[in-house]
């Protein structure tokens, strides 16, 4: 007997439960009605009286350490449920994975931001669009080259039938002028943000969807002097304090006169570098005084009313902020791109 109980010291001093279930099939192996440590206790009654008292202690601390051995690894594992179930409140949290807003989104609304600041209101228009509003009333003539389907997406009448229809998809924001003046009566102060598409080949420096910000105002009185000044402000608060502007002869067939803009370069502050080919200057944007054929077209008195028009890229303005080169960068949703942007 001696040996059978130094044997199952043996074993209880190894026991190993790796769950509850496990602890439980030890328990009932030693301690159980018919465990092999109360099977000993049963054989004791037949060992001879001299030897009883040692074998008696020794059989006690045995079944005194598988208790003790079983009872320690059940608190564990009901301290682990325990803990399982409630929340660690001293935990540090898991950190929670942030998205980014993309940079065209950023820079839309901080050309937003700075012109609702001297007045403007957000207007938004349809991207799939008519002739009239995209051309007609804009004072585009009837054979212009941009109603070109080269130039134009058109969109079918019917399915794979490709005769040109009058529905196509905007080319460019001054669409929505021509919604806002024939809906709204001056004043009128409205800035409209949206896509537009082109034909073109996809590469690093055109795609056939990019970004927009029309500005329009129409009241009486109004000047290309107020025209400059409210793009002045725009330059130095999206630029910088520094930033000069320069308004030169254009065309445009909704504006009269034209003009486009250049800022001094942001990068070499005008001296000349790489970025604005050594010229000191780089166009950002198109403008001018809304043609009286326009605002006729829209039902506005041209007699009573003038007003000013610009138009802007966004890609363009954003490129100049962050030197996002290649366009194709905006619409691939590589997350290494967007990431970058995860502090702006
Ligand atoms: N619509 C022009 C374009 O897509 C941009 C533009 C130029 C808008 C002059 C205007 C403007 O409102 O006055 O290139």
């Amino acid at each position: 007997m001696i040996e059978r109980i130094k044997q199952l010291q043996a074993e209880v001093e190894a026991m190993y439960a790796a769950n509850a279930d496990e602890l439980e099939a030890l328990r009932i192996k030693y301690l159980s009605k018919k465990g092999e440590v109360t099977e000993l206790f049963n054989e004791f009654r037949n060992v001879p009286a001299e030897q009883k008292r040692e074998l008696g202690q020794q059989l006690n601390a045995l079944r005194t350490l598988a208790t003790d051995r079983i009872n320690t690894m059940r608190e564990q594992f009901e301290a682990a449920k325990e803990a399982a179930d409630k929340p660690d409140l001293t935990r540090t949290p898991d950190p929670v994975a942030l998205g980014s807003r993309h940079p065209l989104s950023l820079v839309k609304e901080e050309i937003i931001d700075i012109f609702s600041r001297i007045g403007f209101t957000v207007e938004e228009g349809p991207e799939v669009e008519d002739d009239r509003h995209v051309f007609g009333m804009l004072n585009f003539a009837p054979e212009h080259p941009a109603r070109d389907m080269q130039d134009t997406f058109f969109v079918e009448k019917e399915e794979g039938v490709q005769k040109p229809t009058d529905i196509l998809l905007r080319t460019h924001t001054s669409s929505v002028q021509t919604r806002v003046m024939t809906t709204q009566k001056p004043p009128i102060r409205v800035l409209c943000p949206g896509r537009v598409y082109r034909n073109e080949a996809i590469s690093a420096r055109a795609h056939c969807f990019f970004h927009q910000i029309e500005g329009l105002y129409i009241d009486r009185n109004v000047s290309f002097a107020d025209l400059r000044q409210a793009l002045l402000y725009f330059a130095k608060e999206m630029f910088g304090a520094d930033t000069q502007i320069r308004l030169r002869p254009s065309y445009f067939p909704f504006t009269e006169p034209s003009a486009e803009m250049d800022i001094s370069c942001n990068i070499c502050g005008g001296t000349g570098c790489g970025f604005c080919k050594q010229t000191g200057w780089v166009e950002i944007l198109g403008c001018g005084m809304v043609d009286p054929n326009v605002l006729e077209a829209c039902g506005i008195d041209s007699k009573q009313y003038s007003g000013y028009a610009f138009g802007m890229g966004v890609e363009r303005i954003t490129n100049l902020k962050y030197r996002v080169k290649d366009l194709r960068l905006f619409s691939e949703n590589d997350v290494r791109f967007l990431r970058q942007f995860e502090s702006c």
